[in-house]
């Protein structure tokens, strides 16, 4: 079907040369005014209609959520709020949308909560709110790409089925083909994986990390951008059982090069956000400012979205070791006042969202990178510090969201990595691959892991990670 994009007419002078649109109804006034949307953009193009000169059935049809097409010719508007419109001389009613069951639904035009809009999440994209949020979150994603393509990393896909648990923490959903309630059996009772698929365990992925490393070890600066599971059981507004993670692995990067990498890559995709998905951002900064209005003064936030997209731009991210983080948080007055759920009292303590956000929000007041953590909290991969009990690992954290990405420097050495594994009951077998890597042409490298839709949510100010994905998977739930 040959039509243009409301997004493209909506910029073009009224030249009153013939046009064709498609969409969907967002509202039909005094029979006269049909405002349509495609989805190309968050507005919405204004069609007038001369209802006399319309079969009174084919207008009863033009009704909210109808896919409908209409040609005409485009005009200087004479109402307000928008440049051009259309005056319609032919409509095609493609879809209907019965009135009645519309109501029903959250296409009807009123203003729905999000948890409403989450139960009808194959329609929601429909919205406003929705459409701006996948919008946006659609060019992000090419904004990741474009940032690691433009500076030299290839792009590696990294396998979803695997074999080993790349972080350690065995949060992992198994994957098998045995039969539930009659599965083969060893002689001491444990299932048969040998007879599974195949013919050992295998889980979905938690991150595609570990085989990033084999690849960075021969591309030399790569990454992986898919999707990773996660079976823990959070139910919080930054946790999801499936979501996608953004993972760069660097040969012959230390520490400090993998900080300024993360900053880098951030500050770009921020940037690029604020420059191509302007329209977007407005609408949802107005969204932010009138549900901040039903809110206490004292949880309001003081700066609009577009404000903190800026001021994570203009402004060093600050690193501070773990060390000096915990006495910060000791001293601090949620600590001592015993605000904190979970109370500072030592060195070692694995740090909270609460307190992240504590140090990011009340006392640095801009992004931190926090590193150099005790190697009892962290991953076994993490390379070990001279003092024998920190390793080189970091985390991002930023206001409203806390940790936004984490990584570190790798362990390198094979006897210090041998020997991490031991203490920490990983087993060697399942990543022999892993170890070797360490033995032919070992070097210093590091990457991190972004969570997406914490980006995502971030930069469009969504408080609750399922409105930011178009089908979130979390305890209890995967609808669709
Ligand atoms: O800190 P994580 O667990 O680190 C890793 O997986 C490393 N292998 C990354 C690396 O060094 N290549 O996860 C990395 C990021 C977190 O900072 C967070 O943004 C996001 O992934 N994340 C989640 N996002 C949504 N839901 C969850 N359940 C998440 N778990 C982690
Ligand atoms: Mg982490």
């Amino acid at each position: 079907m040959q039509h243009t994009d409301i997004i493209k007419l909506l910029s073009t002078a009224p030249s009153m040369h013939p046009v064709t649109v498609c969409g969907w109804v967002r509202a039909f006034r005094s029979n006269r005014f049909i405002n349509l949307n495609d989805g190309s953009t968050i507005h919405n193009i204004q069609c007038v209609i001369d209802f006399e000169a319309f079969d009174a059935e084919i207008l009863s049809k033009i009704t909210v959520g109808a896919a409908i097409e209409i040609k005409g010719v485009l005009v200087e508007s004479q109402g307000q709020g928008q440049k051009v419109e259309i005056q319609v001389s032919e409509v095609t009613v493609l879809g209907e949308a019965d009135p009645e069951e519309v109501k029903l639904t959250i296409l009807s035009p009123k203003r729905h909560s999000l948890e409403k809009l989450r139960e009808q999440a194959h329609l929601r994209v429909r919205t406003n709110t929705f459409g701006a949020v996948m919008r946006t979150r659609s060019k992000l994603s090419f904004a990741v790409h474009e940032y690691f393509q433009k500076n030299g990393f290839y792009h590696m896909h990294s396998p979803i089925i695997t074999g080993s648990d790349a972080e350690g923490a065995g949060e992992m959903f198994k994957i098998s083909n045995l039969p539930h309630n009659n599965a083969p059996v060893n002689e001491d009772g444990t299932i048969d994986y040998k007879q599974d698929f195949f013919g050992k365990e295998t889980n979905l992925t938690v991150s595609g990390q570990l085989e990033a490393e084999t690849y960075a070890m021969g591309l030399g600066k790569v990454y992986t951008f898919g999707p990773t599971f996660r079976a823990e059981n959070s139910n919080t507004s930054r946790h999801l059982a499936e979501f996608w993670m953004i993972e760069p692995e660097v040969a012959f990067c230390d520490l400090a090069g993998n900080m300024d990498l993360a900053e880098d890559f951030i500050k770009y995709v921020v940037a690029y956000a604020l420059e191509n998905c302007a329209d977007d951002l407005a609408f949802l900064e107005k969204r932010l400012i009138d549900s901040e209005k039903t809110k206490p003064q004292a949880e309001r936030s003081d700066m609009a979205l577009t404000d903190k997209l800026k001021f994570i731009l203009e402004n060093n991210f600050k690193r501070v070791t773990y060390t000096e983080a915990i006495e910060i948080l000791k001293r601090s007055k949620p600590n001592q006042k015993k605000k904190f759920k979970y109370i500072i009292d030592e060195w070692g303590a694995d740090l909270q969202s609460e307190h992240e956000r504590f140090l990011v929000e009340k006392h640095f007041k801009c992004p931190v990178i926090l590193f150099d953590y005790p190697a009892k909290i962290k991953s076994f991969y993490m390379r070990l510090n001279d003092d024998g009990k920190t390793v080189r690992a970091m985390d991002v954290l930023f206001p409203g969201i806390g940790e936004i990405a984490g990584g570190s420097q790798r362990e390198e050495r094979y006897e210090v990595l041998v020997q991490k594994m031991k203490d920490m009951n990983i087993p060697q077998d399942e990543l022999y691959w892993y170890l070797d890597l360490r033995k032919f042409g070992t070097c210093v490298h590091s990457g991190f892991g972004l969570g997406f839709e914490r980006l995502v949510q971030f930069v469009t100010g969504m408080g609750n990670i399922r409105d930011v994905i178009p089908y979130p998977r979390s305890p209890g739930n995967a609808e669709f």
